[in-house]
């Protein structure tokens, strides 16, 4: 299994383009960047698939040189995207898609019906492809290249432009192979934990270090209380992710780990 961090950042990214606070500035003196929240991943080195789809998908589909086009003129090793939820900064990314022909897109149905309702990508993008699949996840499944995907609930925030009665499945965790890719919950759950099991990598949540950070947005366990929860499954691999740019690990990770941008795990 192959895994490629494409980007690290919370909605925003880091610096956020409208963000004097001295962190952002630090990136700004230092030309420090970090790209939205984005992972590829794939089971054969030649199907791959996105984990969220972030606003600054173009950037980082650049950047790695294993989602490059070819041999064939419009031939794309990008088979799908897998949706964790449907915040704006996991999923306008697929605007940015409207050019393949094909996708196979994963999601809640929660989620799914959102993105046919309040936010209607669905609408909007299956125009330009000519053959855009949405599933909805509700057990495991399989994707082109092997890998076998195990979907977690974790939670119910919701986005704020989504509107009440959409449903309940707002977020969710893939266990993918080996890997757990968990970017948004504010608990820690028993589906967490045995989601973990066995897993050799995690991303998970690292969006606040600490609780009262930006109290505005809820919905995030902060890197604070997340860490006690480590030591229960010491072979695994914790990287934090989706950190967001009042996070002051940015600047200084304490030993904490952190994912690294455009990183293969
Ligand atoms: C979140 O992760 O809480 C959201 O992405 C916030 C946002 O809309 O930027
Ligand atoms: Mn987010
Ligand atoms: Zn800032």
């Amino acid at each position: 299994m192959r895994v490629r961090v494409l980007g690290t950042a919370a909605g925003g990214g880091w610096p956020q383009w409208n963000c004097a606070c001295d962190q952002c500035g630090h990136a700004r003196a230092h030309g420090l960047t970090r790209t939205q929240d984005c992972v590829a991943v794939s089971g054969d080195g030649s199907s791959w698939y996105l984990l969220n789809a972030s606003p600054d998908l173009r950037t980082q589909l650049l950047a790695a040189a294993e989602l490059a086009p070819g041999p064939g003129r419009r031939e794309t090793p990008l088979r799908g995207v897998l949706l964790t939820d449907a915040e704006l900064d996991h999923v306008l990314g697929l605007f940015l898609l409207r050019e393949a022909a094909k996708l196979d897109v994963y999601a809640t149905s929660t989620v799914l019906r959102a993105l046919d309702t309040a936010l209607p990508v669905r609408r909007i993008a299956d125009p330009y492809g000519q053959g855009w699949r949405w599933h909805a996840v509700d057990g495991p499944f399989e994707l082109d290249g092997g890998l076998i995907v195990h979907p977690f609930s974790l939670g119910a925030k919701k986005p704020r432009y989504a509107e009440d009665g959409d449903g309940s499945e707002w977020v969710a965790g893939y266990r993918i192979g080996d890997v757990v890719y968990a970017p948004c919950f504010g608990e820690w759950t028993e589906a967490l934990d045995a989601a973990l099991v066995g897993a050799r990598v995690a991303l998970i949540d690292g969006t606040f270090l600490t609780p009262d950070e930006m109290p505005a947005v809820p919905g995030h366990l902060s890197v604070v209380d997340s860490l006690p929860h480590l030591a229960r499954h010491p072979s695994v691999r914790f990287l934090y992710t989706h950190l967001n740019n009042t996070n002051p690990l940015l600047s200084a990770s304490r030993g904490i780990p952190l994912a690294a941008e455009i990183e293969s795990l």
